[in-house]
């Protein structure tokens, strides 16, 4: 008999059941081994290797700096400390639009080199051809729609998507059309909550909102953001269960002091 306790893994089927149970999923970024074995022992069911990365890891003002090569990099650093989350990675800017022969390629090196579980992909009808070559190698994709910040720049700023009915009704036909093509989840960002309700109730695949309100199938945040480690971004739909930003803060000026004063180390702190 074995001593070591079943990990029930989470797999695509598993969310689809939970979606099916009305048990709501729990997404967070991890980007690092240390965060990521964190995140995996407090039980999330999903680790989102976002782009993100390329704002709260690099510093970079967008999304769209970050390269494969450094996604591969974090997903990989992820993929080694996780026993029991589904771990989504981002498919970065360049890497997949307009071209799905490149798009797979991304993909596949994503699955290989890293050991990603999923893609993520953001768009929809224009990025359907480069969806459907990724399924049809046997990678599951999940789909991004609302507020999709590798196109900051055709948006022209980080507000509301879809309050209009025209771009409702859009969002609504693209939701569609990424479950017809056989994505396994979809994440809204940013939208108004009835919206993100009635699509969860179109959809037979679960519905991730962020900013997308309480009628959805679950929810995700920047894992930095929730925890306050960045103390300069407050928008509406972020709820922080920490003030990390502070906590570190008075903890590095305490070993600073320390060190300074010649307090640390003291005589049980050294050999
Ligand atoms: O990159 C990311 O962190 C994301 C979430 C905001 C959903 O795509």
């Amino acid at each position: 008999m074995s001593i070591h306790k079943e990990v029930k893994k989470i797999t695509t089927h598993v969310l689809q059941e939970m979606k099916q149970n009305n048990e709501k999923i729990s997404m967070l970024t991890g980007y690092d081994y240390s965060m990521a074995k964190i995140l995996d022992e407090a039980g999330v069911d999903i680790i989102l290797v976002g782009d993100s990365a390329s704002n709260v890891m690099a510093g970079h003002e967008t999304t769209l700096p970050i390269t494969l090569n450094e996604m591969i990099y974090h997903a990989s650093s992820v993929i080694r400390a996780i026993n029991r989350a589904l771990v989504v990675v981002d498919l970065p800017f360049g890497s997949y639009q307009g071209n799905s022969k490149e798009a797979l390629t991304s993909a596949i090196r994503i699955m290989k080199e890293a050991g990603g579980h999923s893609v993520k992909l953001e768009g929809g009808k224009e990025i359907l051809e480069s969806v459907n070559r990724i399924l049809s190698a046997g990678i599951p994709v999940m789909g991004h729609l609302g507020l999709t910040p590798q196109s900051i720049y055709k948006f022209g700023t980080y507000t509301v998507r879809a309050k209009e009915e025209e771009e409702a009704e859009r969002l609504v036909q693209d939701a569609k059309l990424l479950e017809e093509a056989g994505c396994f989840a979809l994440i809204l960002e940013k939208i108004p909550a009835h919206l993100g309700a009635i699509v969860a109730k179109e959809l037979t695949i679960p519905v991730i909102g962020i900013g997308a309100g309480n009628g959805v199938d679950g929810q995700v945040l920047v894992s930095h953001d929730m925890l306050g480690i960045n103390n300069e971004f407050n928008p509406r739909f972020l709820r922080k269960y920490d003030n990390l930003h502070d906590r570190m803060l008075t903890a590095f000026q305490s070993y600073i002091k320390d060190v300074r004063t010649g307090d640390f180390p003291n005589d049980s702190e050294q050999y």
